[in-house]
């Protein structure tokens, strides 16, 4: 009963938006845009160290499931709208009206921000994930940013201070994007307990299926005892579908009615993109056999950057930050001109590298380049 009625809701938004009763805010987004490169890079010139893809490919079941689904691409997804959303809920343990579907997670965040009211703030830690930002700044909502504290952990006490009448949105990343870093989930929880009794909270776990650490934990128990939280996920990650676009969110349902109402599009994620997603998630031995890779490149990156003398971050997600002791920007454009794209930051009064565990080979190539340079 509970799945038909879910259906028939989701009839209903799917049909308003039709109408055309839905006005959103029409965004695109380009991640070339907040690239140091001023153009978007072909990946077959170039060692994507860059973006936190994932190197190891998609699931065997969801190569198979877009193969096989292709001939039915010329119908509206709506169907495969409820597949994966019962996986998820199943999954969670969490009914199925708690879940939004986006085009990335990005697509739920960017709708969120367009929650905020314009005289609002939103409340993040510098440093954080970039994307957000620059979509709270293109939306024009300030920002109010509080400092990483110095195990690079969100500094909820200061955060918690921050809190005023104006603020309209709290964002936090978990684990952090770009540090990688965890922030312990009993701190955590406590903080998004306080926090949402006064405004919405957004997590963001894009980074969840990597983290093996016991101090870690999700927030959507929260999100199951009604709280002002929302949790942002994503495919792009251990998944591999970062091309398919595909994320969601959890939330209460009366947050996920305001979301819908800013919705540009009645069904924003394609066929294709469900088929491969639902096939991904119940694939258990796909994600351990991702995570067992994912820690061999991190454990060479670790023994590699530390035999050149450079300290990190220790990681919890696909990526590891290390600090360096000339211009990270710089650094960059050498190395893409070696074909080879990592992110600078500079924050915290140092210049930092951000480097996606790429394979082996890519890996090698990025380390003998960075040993020269250093
Ligand atoms: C913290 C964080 N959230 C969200 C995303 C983007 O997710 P999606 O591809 O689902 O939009 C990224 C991608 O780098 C990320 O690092």
């Amino acid at each position: 009963m509970r799945y038909a009625l879910n259906r028939r809701q989701w009839i209903k938004t799917s049909a308003l938006a039709l109408a055309g009763l839905m006005t959103g805010p029409g965004l695109t987004s380009c991640k070339g845009e907040t690239s140091v490169m001023k153009k978007i890079p072909d990946p077959g010139d170039f060692i994507m160290l860059h973006n936190n893809e994932s190197p190891f490919g998609i699931s065997p079941i969801a190569r198979k499931a877009i193969t096989g689904s292709i001939d039915l691409s010329n119908r509206y997804p709506h169907r495969n709208y409820t597949q994966l959303i019962d996986s998820i809920a199943e999954r969670e343990d969490i009914p199925p009206d708690h879940i939004i579907l986006g085009a990335g997670s990005t697509d739920v965040m960017v709708t969120l921000i367009h929650l905020v009211k314009k005289e609002g703030e939103i409340l993040v830690a510098d440093p954080t994930y970039f994307d957000f930002i620059y979509y709270a700044n293109l939306a024009d909502r300030p920002l109010n940013r509080v400092r990483l504290n110095d195990k690079y952990e969100h500094d909820l006490e200061t955060m918690e201070k921050q809190i005023s009448p104006r603020t309209d949105l709290i964002y936090v990343c978990n684990p952090n994007n770009p540090t990688g870093s965890i922030t312990p989930k009993d701190k955590l929880q406590a903080f998004c307990e306080q926090a949402s009794k006064k405004t919405m909270v957004v997590v963001d776990e894009a980074y969840h299926e990597y983290v093996q650490d016991e101090a870690y934990a999700s927030m959507i128990d929260l999100v199951k005892q009604a709280k002002n939280i929302i949790v942002t996920r994503t495919f792009s990650k251990i998944f591999a579908l970062a091309g398919l676009r595909i994320g969601y969110g959890i939330a209460h349902p009366e947050i996920l009615k305001r979301l819908h109402k800013l919705s540009r599009n009645f069904a924003p994620v394609a066929w294709l993109s469900l088929k491969a997603a639902v096939a991904s998630h119940q694939d258990q031995m796909f994600i351990q056999s991702v995570n067992k890779k994912n820690n061999q490149a991190k454990a060479f990156l670790y023994e590699e950057l530390d035999k050149l003398g450079l300290s990190c971050i220790p990681s919890h997600t696909n990526f590891v930050l290390f600090k360096i002791d000339r211009d990270a920007r710089e650094l960059a454009k050498i190395l893409e001109r070696k074909k080879i794209l990592i992110r600078p930051f500079v924050f915290h009064d140092s210049q930092w590298i951000r480097v996606s565990c790429g394979t082996k080979e890519e890996l090698q190539t990025f380390i003998s380049s960075l040993g020269q340079l250093i």
